[in-house]
């Protein structure tokens, strides 16, 4: 059964004009925008496919031969790192009937499939293939499939369409809000893979509001990032953000780069690069959750932790990852409860709080408003 391309391009309608609304009346998207499968998979075909996701961070493949593998939509990826230093992604099939060729991550020197021990090099390239010289299929004959890559401050970022336009070349702004924390050299220290009940767009609004702060995380993080003191920050086509400032009373969380200003020190900078990169910059810390959207209510969060360099000792980054562990713990369980109601007729388009709390939700909008207009129209699916 196709999708209901009415009731889909009559939810695109509605989002343009919640999108539109000025800032004293804005208000959320109805629950069906959540729940609906139709709507799900426009969202997947009609931009998310063609967008940059980020996958982890570049120091995750710190040698020639180390590869971790992960999964856009249908697709899935082995990231590694070649010899001449580059990094690809790679499909992670193998060119003969389909076996994923790698799982989880490693070091290795080539792949070999274990089904029929087809063998690959490091740069996809087939290395050997047993009993097929007389089918014509040998060394360097065929290559598994490339993405398209890119790396910025030290995340790495795979688009599926092979005509997608550049992306760092889009980030200017969001590079200024970061310029003093040196994001590029921060050190990965933790990379987990969590499955949320939850849609996507669900995470994105409530990564990026601070309005729940105080009261989903009344012990983790209102201490330092209460609701009342957060500030909403830049935004533009390409990303939103917010500043969590942390109160005076708050002891300092580390000094990080040497440029930073006294503010910078005093808060967390967190952004939301469009659509499925949710980043929290502070001094020290640098956590960025990727979401790979599996169902209409079904999400796979990768999460990455990186510092800046050796300030933190081991037992105080121990401490800050089980805070991340705790928040993200408090935000799913909420999530994955609203989940279960938002296929109600009842689902509410809510008033949204003031913009520094949840201005960043209409920012949101936007840019699903203009990605859903300048992409494919509905009745093309
Ligand atoms: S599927 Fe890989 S060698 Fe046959
Ligand atoms: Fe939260």
């Amino acid at each position: 059964m196709g999708i209901n391309h009415n009731k889909v391009a009559a939810m695109v309608t509605r989002l343009h004009g919640v999108a539109g609304l000025p800032e004293a009346q804005a208000q959320c998207l109805p629950g069906q925008f959540y729940s609906c499968p139709d709507f799900y998979q426009f969202e997947v075909e009609s931009f998310l496919k063609k967008e940059w996701h980020c996958v982890g961070r570049v120091d995750e493949l710190a040698e020639a031969g180390d590869f971790f593998t992960t999964q856009l939509f249908e697709e899935p990826l082995i990231l590694i790192k070649g010899d001449e230093g580059t990094i690809r992604a790679l499909s992670n099939l193998c060119r003969h009937r389909g076996m994923p060729l790698a799982e989880g991550k490693g070091h290795t020197r080539r792949f070999v499939c274990s089904y029929h021990a087809w063998s690959y090099e490091r740069d996809g390239r087939l290395a050997h293939a047993p009993r097929m010289q007389e089918k014509g299929v040998t060394p360097h004959s065929c290559s598994l499939p490339e993405f398209k890559t890119e790396l910025w401050n030290g995340f790495i970022y795979v688009n599926l369409d092979d005509n997608a336009a550049p992306l760092a070349t889009r980030l200017g702004n969001l590079e200024a809000l970061l310029a003093n924390y040196q994001t590029a050299e921060m050190r990965h220290v933790h990379s987990q893979e969590e499955i949320w009940n939850t849609n996507w767009k669900c995470l994105v609004e409530n990564f990026m509001e601070a309005y729940h702060l105080s009261v989903v995380h009344p012990k983790t993080l209102h201490p330092y990032t209460p609701t009342g003191l957060s500030r909403k920050s830049m935004a533009d086509e390409a990303f939103t953000s917010y500043c969590a400032n942390y109160p005076d009373s708050a002891a300092s969380r580390g000094l990080g780069a040497p440029g930073l200003s006294a503010e910078e020190r005093r808060r967390s900078t967190l952004f939301c690069l469009f659509p499925t990169q949710l980043v929290s910059q502070a001094a020290t810390l640098l956590v960025s959750l990727s979401i790979q959207p599996l169902a209409v209510d079904q999400i796979r969060v990768r999460w990455t932790v990186a510092t800046y360099g050796e300030e933190l000792s081991a037992a105080e980054l121990d401490e800050r990852l089980a805070l991340w562990n705790e928040v993200n713990r408090e935000d799913r369980e909420k999530l994955e409860r609203m989940q279960r109601g938002l296929a109600s007729r009842h689902a509410p388009s809510g008033q949204l709080s003031p913009a520094d709390f949840e201005g960043t939700i209409c920012d949101f909008y936007r840019y699903l408003s203009r990605s859903l207009s300048s992409h494919i129209a509905v009745t093309e699916l």
